[in-house]
């Protein structure tokens, strides 16, 4: 790139970005005041960016980089497909191996049953392939009435138009005349420190399932045709569920005959410490959702995986599924989300070896919960959120414009650490690779911004 007279290298990026790339989920006039910050480089947990600032990548870039930054494994399975068949499609009766032992790995890895899948580049693309396949489901069962799904408020299922129908984050819905028809959210979602004060969080637990009994029966049940949950909910705060939520949601689902659909873009390939959230939460979906861990997100790869009798119907249908993208099962995505699997059984990431760390990232967070401003610690395998309040004991929360969540985000940038904020819940995601010293890092600054915070705050 040319540089100009007076220009850095960082300027002349920022420049010609600002110039001509509309960034996602970006307020576009405040980017271009600031400019954006230039990343150029990953090692492990850490990431570099063009003046050299190391951060520590709490969030897994956007909860996907399982095995870090820069793993030579992937690195190399990547080139040697590239080299080798830099692309082919899998339409018209083709295939190629990288896929296709691909296919059979991770259908090793799912809960039995489920091991067909249709692969896709993202986990909107995985999730809008499920609400075409639910509906194609049940056109070949000659229900054709049961096409509407259900969803939960604060969900995020992604952004294309059935995604984000899907999505019960409603803020992304006005800009684009969303939701589609046939798309239901239902609250409360299962979240017990924001919405149930005076409930146990079992008897809370029966208050979230009751809500999808009853969006069920006023449909319809003849009308409904899946219900799709995140197993812990991501981007609406880092939501885990209340005890038995989901044996509860389950056999719901089995008393209306609706599937059971789990989105484990975030969940899948060892999050929660299962491969699949599902089974850490011990339930049996019929579809499957993923993108993110399945390759680390070295590669933009995601699969919609089917059981049971959903898989059979459509895999015997006599007729040709009018559904596939130009890129599914791309060889160079496969194989580097093939060695990206290989790698994590490898290193024992959803074995003894990460359930250790995992087990240690959780005890550390709570070790937060003595800080003035920790409301609720939560986590589940490396998963962790730490919601901060003005007030403990009645769990009040500090009003939006006072900004509190951003101001530890901020404090944390700052220090070198990258955790999110989503309203005041902090939330962290780290790489399954991350060692004790690192974690102590991550706990130990997050503390220090939290004492910033409160400073700034003057609470
Ligand atoms: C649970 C869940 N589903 C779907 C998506 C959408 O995935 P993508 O951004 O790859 O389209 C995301 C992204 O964060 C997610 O968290």
């Amino acid at each position: 790139m040319a540089l100009g007279d007076n220009r850095t290298q960082t300027q002349s990026w920022q420049e010609a970005d600002s110039q001509h790339h509309l960034h996602p989920f970006t307020t576009h006039p405040e980017l271009r005041a600031a400019g954006p910050r230039v990343i150029t480089r990953g090692e492990g947990v850490y990431i570099y960016d063009s003046e050299g600032h190391k951060m520590l990548d709490g969030m897994s870039g956007l909860w996907c980089v399982q095995l870090g930054y820069g793993n030579k494994k992937l690195v190399e399975a990547g080139a040697e497909a590239l080299a080798k068949l830099s692309y082919y499609n899998t339409f018209f009766q083709t295939t190629n191996p990288y896929v296709a032992e691909l296919a059979e790995l991770v259908a090793k890895l799912t809960p039995p049953g489920l091991d067909e899948m249709v692969f896709a580049n993202s986990g909107s693309e995985a999730n809008d392939t499920a609400v075409k396949l639910v509906r194609y489901y049940w056109n070949l069962k000659k229900r054709t009435s049961k096409k509407a799904i259900i969803t939960r408020e604060l969900s995020y299922h992604g952004v294309t138009l059935a995604a984000a129908s899907l999505t019960g984050l409603t803020p992304m819905h006005p800009q684009f005349d969303l939701p589609l028809p046939g798309f239901h959210h239902i609250g409360p979602p299962p979240y017990w420190y924001g919405y149930a004060k005076d409930c146990s969080p079992e008897d809370f637990t029966d208050v979230c399932v009751a809500a999808l009994e009853d969006k069920i029966l006023e449909l319809g049940p003849d009308n409904v045709g899946a219900f799709c949950g995140e197993p812990v909910m991501g981007a609406g705060g880092m939501i885990t569920p209340p005890p038995g939520y989901w044996p509860k949601i389950e056999a719901i689902c089995h008393k209306y005959d609706v599937l059971l659909w789990s989105d484990e873009v975030i969940c899948g390939f060892g999050r929660t410490g299962s491969w699949f959230g599902c089974q850490t939460y011990g339930f049996n979906p019929d579809i499957i959702t993923v993108a993110k861990g399945l390759s680390s997100g070295y590669q933009p790869i995601s699969a919609t995986i089917l059981g049971g009798d959903v898989a059979e119907t459509i895999r015997s249908a006599d007729q040709e599924m009018s559904h596939g993208f130009t890129y599914s099962g791309h060889p160079v995505t496969a194989a580097v989300a093939l060695a990206n699997i290989k790698e994590m059984q490898r290193l024992d990431l959803v074995g003894a070896d990460g359930a250790e760390r995992a087990a240690y990232f959780q005890e550390r967070i709570r070790s937060l919960m003595d800080h003035p401003l920790a409301g609720e610690v939560r986590g589940v395998g490396f998963l962790g959120a730490v919601e901060l309040v003005e007030d403990k004991v009645s769990r009040k929360h500090f009003p939006e414009k006072r900004n509190v969540g951003l101001t530890c985000r901020n404090a944390c940038m700052e220090k070198g650490l990258i955790i999110r904020a989503v309203r005041d819940i902090m939330v962290m995601s780290p790489p399954l690779v991350i060692d004790r010293s690192e974690i102590d890092e991550l706990v130990d600054t997050t503390r220090q911004c939290m004492d910033i915070t409160l400073d700034a705050i003057g609470a």
